[in-house]
């Protein structure tokens, strides 16, 4: 699905490698040039380098063993930054902590393996736009993959622009298990708010209502 958001790439970084899989399809499948590769841990890392070897492609890749985007030194080519399967809290730090990205108004590819509406509040308040997102499952489980870009409009996104974001223009089978997963997520939030509150949370009760219209109309 990722991939999917990568067309014409000059340099991709894929943050989070893991085996590499991702990161040979884009060059395979010509959306990326060339891939630079990084993962936290070495164990992957190397699944990642030994993937590329045998397929006779490891001068189409820099592998970087490093936290996020960490040590990269020619950033002029890079053209996209993928990262799937991380959590929302650490993309916002990769993110946060990598400023080519902005500069360079380089792509962004984003798909949350949890905490999708911390990663979305980030990108609008910092100035990011997002401009399309695709819901997908997998073994079950249900996600939204983000493409975003720096445009400097900053945005004080409401419970719902969190939660939903752009995912609202999807309306497969993905998209209604993925609007089921958020609503029950925020009906216990807002449950709770209630508990320990003693009244109702309008910007919960009404994101949970506008989720339940985008489900109804589906
Ligand atoms: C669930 S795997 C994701 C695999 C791959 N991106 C995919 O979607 O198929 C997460 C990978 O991210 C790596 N990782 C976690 N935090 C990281 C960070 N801050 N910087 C780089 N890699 C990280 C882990 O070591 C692990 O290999």
């Amino acid at each position: 699905m990722a991939a999917s958001f990568v067309d014409n790439g000059d340099t991709v970084c894929d943050v989070g490698c893991d085996h590499g899989k991702l990161s040979l399809y884009l060059v395979q499948r010509g959306k990326a040039r060339q891939v630079i590769a990084t993962d936290i841990n070495s164990q992957p890392l190397q699944k990642a380098v030994d993937l590329f070897a045998t397929h006779d492609l490891s001068h189409t890749a820099t592998f970087l063993l490093t936290d996020g985007l960490q040590g990269i030194e020619n950033t002029e080519n890079i053209t996209h930054v993928v990262i799937a399967g991380l959590g929302g809290h650490t993309m916002a730090q990769v993110i946060e902590n990598a400023p080519f990205i902005k500069e360079n108004r380089v792509q962004l590819v984003l798909l949350p393996a949890q905490s999708g509406y911390f990663v979305r509040r980030w990108l609008y308040e910092n100035g990011f736009s997002i401009n399309m997102e695709k819901t997908v499952t997998e073994k079950g489980k249900y996600y939204s993959c983000i493409s975003a870009v720096y445009t400097g409009e900053v945005k004080q996104p409401d419970i719902y622009d969190m939660y939903i974001g752009e995912s609202h223009t999807n309306t497969d089978s993905s998209a209604k298990g993925y609007f089921e997963m958020i609503l029950s997520q925020l009906e216990k939030k807002h449950t709770g708010i209630m508990i320990d509150t003693g009244t109702a949370d309008n910007g919960y009760a009404d994101a949970v209502e506008r989720i339940k219209q985008l489900i109804n109309k589906l």
